[in-house]
């Protein structure tokens, strides 16, 4: 094994919130590295969509994670389609803005935690329980923020608590799974240029404040997450587990 030798080709790889913007971009980056995906997405046209220009060595799943009963019937399918899942990428989550922690409500922290992180740990146990059974080994690589280290503000502090429970989930499954055989790393974005920060409503003072407050003075783009991702799964990777990799430009630096 070369170290240049990514040991990803022919594998097969979920990418959940693959039909997302940073999930579309590391579902590219995996197909690239000769790997199969499974692109999955509640989002029924733009997972087929991205799964059929992923190639017909892919395929697209639609599914709603936050179905817990599901999920492993899911990752049956899935193995039943492409193979026995080698990676898991939990990148499917969404954040709820709001103007300070007063308006919170419990439907809000609700539908925050139940994909972000609920979902995100009950995939990963169906996932997990079958590379144990099958004695296969893989990797899991789930998608926090900068948030989980700055408690964000306002609003957003409900996002960032399961985004917090993500780097949590992180190191305990690293530690719980290391004698399996399975790595267990996050990935930490920082401000990225997608719909989930930016839209074409937001003033463009807002933006240059944004990119202001980046060291490396530019927004992220979804295919900065790629490389990042597709490395923690690979063989490059062998000897890391638990860690959050910091993607965003300098914004934090830890
Ligand atoms: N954009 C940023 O600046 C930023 C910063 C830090 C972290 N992140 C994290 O990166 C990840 C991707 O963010 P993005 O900007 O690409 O967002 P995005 O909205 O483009 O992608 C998220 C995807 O998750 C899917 N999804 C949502 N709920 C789902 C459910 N119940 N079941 C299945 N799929 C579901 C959506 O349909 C969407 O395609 C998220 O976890 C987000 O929290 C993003």
């Amino acid at each position: 094994m070369g170290l240049l030798d990514l040991g990803l080709e022919g594998r097969t790889v979920i990418v959940t919130g693959g039909a997302g913007a940073i999930g579309r971009a590391v579902a590219e980056g995996f197909a690239e590295a000769g790997a199969r995906v499974a692109v999955v997405d509640i989002a029924a046209e733009r997972t087929a969509a991205v799964a059929a220009e992923l190639g017909p060595e892919h395929a697209g799943f639609a599914a709603d994670l936050r179905d817990i009963p599901s999920l492993d019937p899911l990752v049956g399918r899935i193995s039943e389609t492409l193979g026995p899942v080698d990676v898991l990428v939990n990148i499917a989550g969404i954040i709820k803005r709001t103007d300070n922690l007063f308006t919170v409500t419990e439907a809000d922290w609700d539908a925050q935690h139940d994909i972000n992180l609920k979902a995100l740990f009950f995939l990963s146990q169906a996932v997990a329980r079958r590379m144990v059974e099958e004695k296969r080994g893989g990797s899991i690589i789930h998608y926090t923020s900068q948030g989980w280290m700055s408690g964000g503000f306002g609003g957003s502090v409900v996002y960032n608590a399961s985004k917090g429970g993500v780097t949590t989930i992180t190191r305990g499954m690293a530690r719980s799974w290391a004698p399996h055989s399975i790595r267990v790393n996050a990935v930490a974005p920082g401000l990225v240029e997608t719909p989930m920060l930016v839209t074409p409503e937001t003033p463009p003072e807002s933006v240059q404040a944004l990119i202001d407050s980046i060291p490396m003075k530019r927004l992220g783009q979804p295919a900065d997450h790629a490389g990042a991702t597709v490395f923690l799964a690979s063989n490059m990777a062998a000897y890391i587990t638990g860690a959050t990799l910091n993607v965003s430009g300098g914004f934090l630096m830890y």
